[in-house]
């Protein structure tokens, strides 16, 4: 349950759902050539209803293997367990700290004192606990969970020794293995793969969705990417622009196909959510279709963690004070395999292309600073060098212009613990993906509540390139991306939008 409770005509607690209604106020805008903008405000009614029970969730993890997967699966043990372990500077206990349901705060209203009152991110509305999601998964490597961790050097050696023995006994279900879309490098580590045509994978990977929660008893699963970078697919006519052209594609084995793609498929097929957390356009234009179709969530590409994370607050930052960036140059290296597989030049442009489209919307919205079509240089390397592991390093320089033609330059160097950035990540999309299954609107002449867009362009927040439903803007700017996640919670228990205006502070 949450901690706090609405007293308002426009909420209603029953047995089983928070029902809300919201005035959404906003303003539409006219452009009449060669007249001022005419500016209307605006209000609609909206009502919100939110399952109130908790289902049992499950999280299968595509890569489960992985530097992610494994620092996933670990730390939800380590908590659901209370582990603590010892480290060079004293007793580590286990936390969820970098998950933004878990680990933040939002401001619920302000008390008597005039003293601003704060809630954790996860008390707005009722979500899963962490510690009680079940998560399995595939991997092309047969590892078992306890050496994968190993492998990938990311956890104190006494955390991992408490783990060992818990997750060596879990074992990565088979994967398809299509050599062309992930690097060559990765060969020598596909020793779990699944045979047969594309339609048998198809198949097979929804029994297994069908199993796991079966197996243990699961109400919903969510399923996740976080396997290797692909190579992008080519988008081709017939082939994977429509939802029946995409299953006919699979059918007939085509090689544009990808591995993510099929796993997209079989989970919105078996109505289970999916999102992808690598860059690469697993999302084709038929599985949006499909999605659609099928009425199941969707959310995509490439986690948003640490380098890209800075950006999307730096720029907004620049731009908004009214400096203007002329050059964002960012250098990455890294050593894990991840770093190995984007080695290669179709796997890292998938990367590129993810990287690049960051600060669009930022340098949009000032056309004081830009002239139409104007964008800062933006250039993005990214190397392999192993003996930096899975702390990634991050250098950016932001070049700006600034008052009478002066240059500000910014240089930053990030030092991103990868996986230990990006697992709460992993946490954060599972949940909210979740707790988007049990929100439902119409509007008040409406007989029948409906979900969100197949899309979910609300968990943008987490993502690099957020994908959103065709024909609306894509948001990076970090802040902006936070406030709609908050504020559609907060309406959703017929809360107002933070607005921080404080005015009962300053007009006494
Ligand atoms: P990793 O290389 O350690 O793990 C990927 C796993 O996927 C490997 O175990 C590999 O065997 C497996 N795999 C490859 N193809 C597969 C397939 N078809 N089916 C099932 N498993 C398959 O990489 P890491 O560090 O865990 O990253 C995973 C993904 O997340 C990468 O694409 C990376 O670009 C993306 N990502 C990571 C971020 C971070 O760690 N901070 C941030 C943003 C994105």
């Amino acid at each position: 349950m949450t901690s706090f409770k609405v007293q308002s005509d426009n909420v209603k607690y029953t047995d089983d759902a928070i029902i809300s209604t919201y005035v959404y106020q906003d303003t539409r805008v006219e452009r009449k050539e060669g007249q001022p903008l005419i500016v209307k405000p605006i209000e609609e009614t909206y009502m919100f209803k939110t399952e109130t029970k908790l289902p049992k969730l499950g999280l299968m993890l595509i890569g489960w293997g992985g530097n992610n997967g494994t620092t996933t699966t670990a730390g939800i043990l380590a908590n659901r367990h209370k582990y603590t372990w010892q480290t060079r500077e004293g007793t580590q206990t286990a936390n969820y700290f970098g998950s933004v349901t878990q680990s933040s705060t939002l401001k619920i209203g302000v008390d008597e004192n005039g003293q601003d009152v704060f809630i954790p991110f996860h008390e707005i509305l009722p979500m899963v606990n962490p510690d009680d999601i079940v998560v399995g998964g595939w991997d092309i490597s047969s590892v078992n969970m306890g050496d994968a961790m190993r492998r990938a050097k990311v956890l104190e050696p006494d955390l991992q020794n408490q783990l060992y023995e818990e997750m060596s006994k879990m074992k990565p279900l088979p994967a398809p293995y299509y050599p062309s879309f992930i690097a060559a490098n990765q060969k020598e580590r596909a020793d779990n793969v699944l045979k047969g045509t594309k339609q048998d994978n198809l198949e097979e990977i929804r029994k297994h969705i069908r199993d796991f929660k079966k197996d243990n008893d699961l109400d919903k699963v969510v399923v996740l990417w976080t396997a290797n970078t692909e190579r992008y697919a080519d988008i081709l006519k017939g082939v994977n622009d429509t939802a029946d052209n995409l299953l006919n594609a699979v059918k007939n084995n085509h090689e544009e196909v990808s591995p993510s793609t099929i796993f997209a498929l079989a989970s919105i097929l078996e109505k289970t959510p999916f999102i992808n957390g690598s860059p690469q356009n697993t999302l084709v234009p038929g599985v949006i279709d499909l999605a659609i179709r099928e009425n199941v969530y969707i959310g995509g590409d490439d986690f948003k963690s640490g380098q890209t994370k800075m950006k999307s607050v730096m720029v907004d930052f620049l731009v908004n004070a009214g400096i203007k960036p002329i050059s964002i140059t960012s250098y990455n290296h890294l050593g894990n395999n991840d770093g190995r597989n984007l080695s290669a030049p179709a796997q890292f442009r998938s990367k590129e292309i993810s990287k690049s489209s960051v600060v669009d919307d930022m340098v949009a919205s000032n056309a004081i600073l830009y002239k139409e079509n104007e964008h800062p240089d933006h250039v993005i390397v990214i190397k392999y060098t192993p003996a930096v592991g899975d702390s990634k390093r991050a250098l950016d320089e932001y070049q700006s212009e600034i008052f009478m033609g002066g240059r500000n330059t910014i240089s930053m160097h990030n030092v991103c613990e990868d996986s230990l950035l990006a697992a709460p990540i992993i946490i954060d999309l599972c949940i909210l993906t979740e707790l988007m299954t049990r929100i439902t609107w119409k509007r008040p002449e409406d007989t029948d509540y409906k979900r969100f867009h197949s899309v979910l362009s609300v968990l943008s927040y987490l993502l690099k390139a957020p994908v959103v439903p065709e024909g609306t803007p894509v948001i990076n700017a970090l802040s902006k991306q936070r406030k709609c996640m908050e504020n559609i919670f907060r309406a959703c228990v017929g809360l107002p939008p933070q607005n921080d205006m404080m005015l009962e502070s300053k007009a006494f």
